[in-house]
């Protein structure tokens, strides 16, 4: 079912388009009717807070994410225009291809090969090595805006010569060229993300921010071909020499329990009690509401559109950005429908027990869309327990 495509279904219930069809935060862009935001989440601002997320493959983690980033964005933007600062200087580990580059190189320095990658990571690779990979970003970046000529900021920023000074006042008299070949700014990851910490404040940053997701994604890290590199990668991130620094927001592919770090040892050196810690699961109501948002904002975009009419491009832009939840009942004074009006028609007798089986929103979503195309192939009502069982299989099965 193609978004934007009228089908009747759509049509009855004043849907401007499926509301279930996105499978990946990245290439979705949700308006704030459709997200659904975890109690504990609710009006979150750039703080020196360390948030740490666990969860499965769907589970929602980019979606958070983004919605920090997008926090950090506004507060960065703000600061700057009203020239306090800078604002916070955010390391994305996330970007694609960073990570892999790192470990890449790392793989090299220690000599060991992809058959031996497991064992010879587990050996080598210290909480210190995932600061570096930070330091690398963040020195990439900077280098790339001071000889950017046509950036203002290049203009305003500091000279180069100035800034080589400072990157070469990161590493201490006695470090060898060896070390500082070796990229060894400062010993402990704390110390090292200390002195990149000061060299921003330097530069007119307030200070430091990093974000972690899509490790699984990480040539390097794959949990199929690696079983055991994403649980020392976790581990070692999962420090509170590097937590306790603030400011770092982590999301791992899977449970604490999977990722190996509920072990007695691993508590001790994390301090998880001193961080803001959860692991993303779902229940059936929470996940209910999140339908019932996307199921909503739909009926709202297409009520703007109408009354938009000509201007129908303009609402459109929109895309319900505005729009606080207190409006939602007011919009255009149109009829909208619950979600519960969707399962009168559906008339299966249990559509809670359904539900009950999934525990992504990325599950949802499959077996949201594979209902509602059922239903458009049975015009003439009603869908059939077996139905719903198909499309929780197929939500079970496509969602990993
Ligand atoms: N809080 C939410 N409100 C509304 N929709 C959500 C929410 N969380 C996730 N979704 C939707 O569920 C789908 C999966 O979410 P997301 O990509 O964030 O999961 P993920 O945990 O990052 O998955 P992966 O492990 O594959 O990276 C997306 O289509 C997203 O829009
Ligand atoms: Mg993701």
């Amino acid at each position: 079912m193609a978004q934007g495509n009228h089908t009747d279904l759509l049509r009855q219930f004043g849907l401007a388009r499926n509301p279930f069809v996105d499978r990946t935060a990245e290439k979705t862009s949700l308006d704030p009717v459709s997200l659904y935001v975890h109690s504990d989440l609710h009006g979150f601002t750039p703080s020196e807070t360390t948030y740490i997320f666990f969860g499965r493959r769907g589970s929602g983690k980019t979606t958070i994410r983004l919605s920090m980033q997008k926090a950090y964005a506004q507060h960065n933007e703000s600061v700057r225009a009203s020239g306090v600062s800078r604002g916070h200087f955010i390391v994305d580990l996330s970007r694609p291809g960073h990570l892999t580059a790192c470990l890449r190189t790392f793989q090299e320095s220690t000599g060991c090969t992809d058959d031996n990658w497991d064992a010879s990571f587990a050996d080598n690779w210290t909480s210190a090595d995932m600061v570096d990979c930070m330091m690398s970003y963040a020195m990439t970046q900077l280098v790339a805006k001071v000889t950017d000529s046509k950036s203002a900021t290049a203009q305003d920023m500091l000279p180069a010569p100035v800034l080589a000074s400072l990157l070469s006042s990161l590493y201490s008299a006695p470090d060898s060229a060896e070390t500082v070949r070796g990229l060894t700014v400062g010993v402990s990851a704390h110390q090292k993300l200390e002195r990149l910490s000061a060299l921003l404040r330097t530069l007119g940053y307030e200070g430091l921010a990093v974000f972690g997701d899509c490790f699984d994604e990480v040539v390097l890290l794959d949990p199929v071909q690696y079983p055991g590199a994403i649980k020392v990668f976790a581990r070692e991130v999962c420090r509170n020499d590097l937590l306790n620094f603030g400011r770092m927001h982590f999301f791992f592919p899977d449970s604490r329990l999977a990722l190996d770090l509920n072990t007695d040892k691993t508590l001790k050196e994390a301090r998880f009690d001193r961080h803001f810690v959860r692991d993303l699961t779902w229940s059936r109501h929470q996940l209910e509401e999140l339908a019932e948002r996307r199921f909503l904002a739909a009926q709202l975009e297409a009520q703007r559109r109408a009354a938009a009419g000509a201007g129908h491009a303009e609402a459109r832009k929109d895309g319900g950005a505005g729009l606080a939840n207190a409006d939602v009942s007011s919009v255009a004074g149109g009829k909208t429908y619950t979600f519960a009006d969707l399962f009168q028609a559906v008339r299966v007798e249990d559509f809670s027990s359904y539900l009950s089986k999934l525990s992504t929103p990325r599950e949802l979503m499959i077996m949201m869309t594979e209902m509602m195309g059922r239903m458009e192939a049975h015009p003439e009502g009603g869908l059939t327990a077996q139905d719903m069982e198909i499309s929780v299989t197929k939500a079970l099965e496509q969602a990993v």
